[in-house]
C-alpha cells in the first residue's frame, strides 16, 4: 500500500482572523453545527485522551453537551478512562471532521458532573441504551464465550414496563478547558490556526504557524 503518494489538498475554507469570537464555545457551536448541516460521520464524537503512570492512552467518546464553560461526555464511572481520571483529570480532546477538513484540539480538566443531571440524561436515553449500560463492565476483560445476549433477554424481562434507574457507576464528566486550538486545512500544507488559552479570567487570543 503507498501511503507515501496519498494527500488531498485542502481547499474548502479558511479563518477570517479579522472576524473571530472572543468565546470559543461560540466558535466551537458553529462548528459542530456545521458538521451537523453537512451530514459528517458522528460529527460529536472525539478523541479523547487521559494519561496512565505518564503514559497516554485515547479512545473515541461522544459529545452530549456543551456547556457555556465545558464539553460533556458519559461513560461508565469503573472504566479504564475513569480511573485515570480520578487520578490525574488532565485530558485532551480531538475533534476531526474530514468532510470540512477541519480540527478542534482541546485541553483541559474532566470533572464528574451531578448525579441528577447524569439521570435526566440517563432517563433519556433508549431502553436498549439503558440496558447496555447496567450489562457492561466497561474495560473489565471478560470470557471470550461471554454471553450478553442471554443476560440481555433477561433484563428486558427484568424490566418490561419498568424504569431503569441510571446504575451508580455511569455517569458524565465535563471537560473544561484552558486550551482551545481551531485548525482549518489550506491549500499547500499552510493551514490557518487559532489557538485561545483561558488566562486570568478571559480568553487570550493567538494566530500560529501552520
Ligand atoms: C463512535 C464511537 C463513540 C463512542 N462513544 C462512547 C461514549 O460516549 N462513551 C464511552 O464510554 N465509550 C464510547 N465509545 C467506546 C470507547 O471508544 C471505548 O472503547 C470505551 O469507552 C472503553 O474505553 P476505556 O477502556 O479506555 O475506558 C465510543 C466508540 C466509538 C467508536
Amino acid at each position: 500500500m503507498d501511503l507515501k503518494n496519498t494527500r488531498i489538498n485542502y481547499t474548502k475554507n479558511e479563518i477570517n482572523y479579522n472576524d473571530i469570537y472572543d468565546n470559543p464555545f461560540e466558535f466551537f457551536v458553529e462548528w459542530i453545527n456545521e458538521a451537523f448541516l453537512n451530514n459528517c460521520l458522528e460529527p460529536n464524537s472525539f478523541v479523547l485522551s487521559t494519561i496512565e503512570d505518564n503514559i497516554p492512552t485515547s479512545r473515541v467518546v461522544l459529545l452530549k453537551n456543551i456547556d457555556h464553560d465545558g464539553f460533556v461526555f458519559y461513560t461508565n464511572y469503573d472504566s479504564s478512562k475513569s480511573k485515570h481520571i480520578l487520578i490525574n483529570n488532565n485530558v485532551s480532546l480531538n475533534f476531526f471532521w474530514p468532510e470540512l477538513e477541519k480540527q478542534v484540539r482541546v485541553i483541559g480538566a474532566a470533572y464528574k458532573i451531578n448525579d441528577n443531571v447524569s439521570d435526566e440524561y440517563f432517563a433519556s436515553r433508549p431502553k436498549e441504551s439503558q440496558l447496555g449500560a447496567i450489562l457492561s463492565e466497561q474495560s473489565k476483560k471478560i470470557d471470550f464465550n461471554y454471553d450478553f445476549n442471554s443476560k440481555l433477554i433477561m433484563l428486558q424481562e427484568k424490566y418490561k414496563n419498568k424504569d431503569i434507574k441510571r446504575p451508580l457507576n455511569w455517569g458524565g464528566f465535563k471537560v473544561i478547558p484552558t486550551k482551545i486550538e481551531f485548525w482549518q486545512g489550506r491549500p499547500s500544507r499552510l493551514h490557518d490556526r487559532l489557538l485561545y488559552k483561558f488566562k486570568e479570567g478571559k480568553w487570550d487570543k493567538s494566530r500560529l504557524s501552520p
